[in-house]
């Protein structure tokens, strides 16, 4: 089965085509992030025009593998080629949404397709699943991560189509605490790849005689599988401040913040995911989302997993940000057909489930 995958949620266009929820025919995905770069953050109103102008352009390029030469018409591409539509319906902005779910629903009006209304956050785990039909097959009772820039979930996942959601950040995402320190500290919109890269440059040297302490918020019992970062934010505001007032904010320092940032985001989010495998006996852990893409996380978990019987599934650095494929993924083992006039962009989208 070929599934036609469309997502739209925030600052990403794309599209992609999967053929049985595993294999990559395409993947097509445009950003409008430079766009937002003078305004300190995504304009949701300049998001939602840039889908205008890429989703027709990117739904035609994903169906492009399928010729060599001149294209059909992009109706004729879908009626020939594509069994199947899947959507991204939430959570996301609404403008942004309304562009990919409207554009999916008139496709699957005038092809007659079957469409699948799908739940961003959700779908991104499924990530692992595309990638894990070559390698190694993913073992239940699984606990996923899903960490991204408006999300930092945990689930217990008994099968692939069978989720429990564990909990959640009551406030900032992880990935949100990441693109708000990057620009505080004058990476633009970089976000958690620039706090990495100037990570990966600290040397102990560049340490201030007084050091900085970060909280490593909710490794409390009482909140076992929620986060917080909003008071991280705040710490990190408050210590790039006082650098800039004594005009301490150097290239050493800005080293040093980004090496105490990711430190602490990776610290919590491992020993939380930790602490869920063990209590529901994981024979896996899963981990998706655009943060799933940062190496020192990736680094932490190996490391904290040496001694465990729990393998690590982590998608290639390209399936963790947003795209379509893993929402074609979704839909093929978890997505139920809708008729296409019942399908809405649904920005506040829950993503609290149990199956
Ligand atoms: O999943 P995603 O592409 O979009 C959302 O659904 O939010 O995630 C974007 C988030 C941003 O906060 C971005 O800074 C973060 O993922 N991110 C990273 C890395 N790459 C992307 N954070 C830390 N390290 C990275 N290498
Ligand atoms: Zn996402």
């Amino acid at each position: 089965m070929r599934t036609l995958a469309i997502e739209s949620s925030c600052d990403e266009t794309a599209a992609a085509v999967i053929e049985n929820g595993t294999t990559i025919i395409s993947n097509v995905v445009s950003t409008s992030k430079e766009m937002h770069e003078k305004y300190g953050g995504i304009v949701p109103e300049v998001a939602a025009r840039m889908q205008l102008d890429y989703i027709i352009p990117v739904i035609t390029e994903a169906l492009a593998p399928f010729y060599g030469g001149e294209k059909p018409s992009l109706l004729r591409m879908i009626n020939d080629n594509i069994d199947t539509i899947a959507i991204a319906v939430g959570p996301g902005l609404i403008g942004s949404l309304l562009v990919g779910v409207e554009t999916a629903k008139t496709i699957a009006m005038v092809t007659g397709k079957p469409i699948i209304p799908v739940n961003h956050v959700l779908a991104h785990m499924y990530a692992n699943f595309v990638v894990t039909k070559q390698s190694n097959e993913i073992q239940f009772p699984a606990i996923s991560l899903v960490v991204s820039g408006g999300h930092t979930e945990l689930y217990l996942m008994q099968s692939p189509n069978t989720l429990t959601w564990l909990g959640g950040t009551l406030d900032d995402a992880a990935g949100e605490c990441f693109d708000k320190t990057a620009r505080l500290l004058g990476f633009g919109h970089g976000g958690g790849v620039s706090i990495q890269e100037a990570a990966k440059k600290f040397q102990q040297a560049d340490a201030l005689a007084d050091p900085i302490r970060l909280p490593r918020p909710m490794l409390d019992h009482d909140n076992e599988f929620n986060f917080s970062f909003s008071g991280l934010k705040t710490a990190i505001l408050r210590e790039v401040n006082t650098c800039k007032t004594n005009n301490r904010l150097t290239e050493e320092t800005i080293r040093y913040m980004s090496h105490e940032v990711q430190e602490t985001i990776t610290d919590v989010l491992v020993k939380k995911t930790l602490h869920a495998a063990q209590k529901h006996n994981a024979q896996s852990i899963l981990l998706s989302g655009g943060v799933s893409a940062n190496l020192r996380l990736r680094e932490k978990f190996q490391e904290a997993l040496t001694n465990e019987h729990i393998s690590l599934h982590v998608p290639p650095v390209s399936l963790c940000t947003d795209n379509a494929v893993y929402i074609g993924a979704y839909a093929y083992f978890q997505g139920t057909p809708e008729h296409w006039g019942s399908i809405i962009a649904s920005p506040n989208l829950s993503v609290e489930v149990s199956s």
